[in-house]
């Protein structure tokens, strides 16, 4: 039975072009039922994650569409937002969503340090504010081979690091989490080294698809989707994505990684998304889309191949995993 109940995270007719309201909504209902016939069938969700009405944010205005936009059926939100890796919440997938319910991110700042002209302990907004808000649906793809499509908001990496001027040294961008035991409570158990650290190669973090996040479904992100901003790498495992960022380095040499740290033998520094080359436990040639039955075939660097792969040249990509 289907009873039409408007959520608070339903988009606001006011705030979208009708076309774009008109194209949401037929992908969002066609996914819903998809995804609850599938996770009912499939079991992929326990009744936790479905009992879970995560909150919204707050409506974000002035967003442009672009042309990212594989033009497939989107995760409904509340999939999205009650079905998480964020380990500073539980290592369980709907951990996060209640754990990180009341995390408080605002205010928040954000330290540049490292080779770059523009150093310094940047306020969020102003981090963000120069800089035009962009909608760009993604694959989001994970290392344990389920994956998502996802409307996120946010701004390119490009310009953010073009602003902050890295001198030649910059051979990489280094990316760290909040680190507060208080506050994010899976940090008082040693699951990880925390506090969470990620990085790119330069070029990588210059690519166009490379996505610096502030929201999803035209809404700040929820906390556990990262609050208040998240790094969104499409041709990469969604361990890249590292989540509330209060720290950028601009560094000569390849910084460390959190689960390169943790398992060196099944996650190395490139992590991108690769179906011929297995993790040591299990294969990466197919994924589960979240909300379907039956799994599909993953897309060498997510189907991104065209825009990344010339990033990769030369490489033994078997031996760069
Ligand atoms: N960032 C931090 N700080 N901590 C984490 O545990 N998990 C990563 C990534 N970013 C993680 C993180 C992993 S393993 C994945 S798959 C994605 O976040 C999940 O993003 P999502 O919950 O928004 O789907």
């Amino acid at each position: 039975m289907l009873i039409k109940v408007r959520k608070p995270w339903s988009l606001d007719e006011r705030d979208v072009t009708p076309e774009a309201l008109f194209k949401q909504r037929r992908r969002f209902l066609k996914t819903g039922v998809a995804a609850l016939a599938g996770g009912l069938a499939g079991g992929l969700l326990s009744s936790q994650a479905f009992a879970a009405w995560p909150e919204a944010g707050d409506m974000l205005s002035g967003i442009n569409k672009t042309a990212f936009d594989p033009g497939e059926d989107l995760t409904p939100f509340d999939q999205v937002s009650s079905y998480n890796n964020f380990y500073e919440f539980g290592t369980g997938k709907d951990d996060p969503v209640y754990a990180a319910k009341d995390f408080q991110s605002k205010p928040w700042t954000v330290e540049i340090a490292g080779a770059c002209a523009k150093p310094g302990l940047y306020d969020f907004e102003d981090l963000i504010s120069p800089h035009q808000l962009e909608e760009r649906i993604y694959r989001h793809r994970c290392v344990e081979a389920w994956s998502m499509v996802v409307p996120w908001v946010g701004l390119s990496l490009a310009d953010v690091i073009k602003r902050l001027e890295p001198t030649s040294k910059a051979r990489y961008v280094a990316f760290e989490t909040l680190l507060d035991p208080e506050r994010m409570p899976g940090q008082r158990r040693a699951v990880l080294q925390w506090p969470y650290v990620e990085g790119l190669r330069m070029d990588e973090a210059m690519n166009p698809l490379a996505f610096l996040t502030v929201g999803l479904y035209g809404r700040t992100l929820p906390p556990q989707n990262g609050a208040p901003l998240r790094l969104v790498v499409p041709w990469k495992y969604g361990f890249k994505g590292i989540k509330s960022i209060v720290k950028i380095t601009f560094t000569e040499n390849e910084p460390p990684t959190s689960w390169n740290r943790s398992a060196p033998r099944e996650y190395g520094f490139y992590a991108n998304v690769n179906p011929e080359v297995s993790h040591p436990r299990w294969s990466q040639a197919k994924e589960r889309r979240i909300g379907e039955f039956f799994k599909r075939p993953t897309l060498p660097f997510n189907g991104y191949a065209e825009q990344v792969a010339h990033l990769y040249t030369g490489m033994d990509l078997a031996q760069y995993i």
